[in-house]
C-alpha cells in the first residue's frame, strides 16, 4: 500500500494498531517503532484487542460488498489468513520486543524532530474522518511531517467503509505550505478506488 521496494534506516509505523509491518522491517535490521494509542493496553488486553478486532474488516465489507475489490488479496479468505499472520507477527514481536510499540497519540508523538527517515500511517488519516475533522487531519499531517528527515507517505486518502473522498483533501494540501505534497498511485488495492497515497517530502 505505500509502494515500498526498499527501507531506509530508520521507519515509524504511525497508528501501527495490529499491523505485521514493524516485525518484518526490524527484522531486515531496520530501526523500525510502531506507535499507537493501543499500545498504553496492558500485555493481555493488548492480546485481546488485536485478536477481537479480527472480524471486524469482515464486518465492514459485508455493510458494503460493491466497495471492495479482491484482485490484490485473491478472496476473503487469503485475506483473512494474511491479516491472522500479521496479528501473530505483531503479538509475538510485541512481547519479545516491547520497546518497539510505544504508546502515543496523533497530533502529538512522543518523539523528536526529524527522528525517523520515512513514516508511514495508514487507515487512520482519511479513514476516519467521520471522527476526526479537517483541523484535526492538519495538525495530525504537520506532527508526521515534524518527525521525519525525509519522507511521510499516507494510505489511502478515501474514508472507511463507502470509501468516500474527503473533500477538504486539496486544502489541507495548501495549507501545507513548507511541505512538497504529491498524490502517488499505489499498486495495492482493497477499497475500489482507494489506490493513491499521499507523500509529504521537505
Ligand atoms: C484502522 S486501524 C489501522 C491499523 C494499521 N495501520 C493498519 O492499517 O492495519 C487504526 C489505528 O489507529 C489508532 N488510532 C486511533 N486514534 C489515533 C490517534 N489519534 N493517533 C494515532 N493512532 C490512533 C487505533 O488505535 C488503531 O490501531
Amino acid at each position: 500500500m505505500f509502494d515500498l521496494s526498499e527501507l531506509p534506516d530508520s521507519v515509524l509505523d504511525c497508528c501501527a494498531g495490529g499491523a505485521g509491518f514493524t516485525a518484518e522491517a526490524a527484522a531486515r535490521g531496520v530501526d523500525a517503532i510502531a506507535v499507537d494509542p493501543a499500545y498504553e493496553l496492558p500485555a493481555a488486553e493488548l492480546v485481546d484487542t488485536v485478536r477481537r478486532s479480527l472480524p471486524a474488516t469482515a464486518g465492514i465489507v459485508d455493510e458494503h460488498t460493491g466497495s471492495f475489490v479482491w484482485h490484490w488479496y485473491g478472496s476473503p479468505e487469503r485475506k483473512d489468513e494474511l491479516r491472522i499472520e500479521a496479528a501473530d507477527r505483531f503479538l509475538q514481536d510485541v512481547s519479545i520486543a516491547p520497546e518497539r510499540y510505544v504508546p502515543g497519540s496523533l497530533p502529538e508523538l512522543p518523539f523528536g524532530d526529524q527522528r525517523f527517515d520515512l513514516v508511514l500511517c495508514s487507515h487512520l488519516l482519511f479513514t476516519w474522518s467521520d471522527k476526526y475533522d479537517q483541523a484535526w487531519h492538519l495538525a495530525a499531517l504537520r506532527e508526521l511531517v515534524r518527525v521525519a528527515r525525509n519522507e511521510v507517505r499516507v494510505f489511502p486518502l478515501v474514508r472507511q467503509g463507502g470509501g468516500e473522498s474527503v473533500p477538504y483533501l486539496s486544502e489541507l494540501l495548501d495549507q501545507l505550505t513548507d511541505v512538497r505534497s504529491e498524490i502517488r498511485k499505489v499498486p495495492y488495492e482493497f477499497q475500489a478506488g482507494a489506490n493513491e497515497m499521499l507523500v509529504l517530502s521537505r
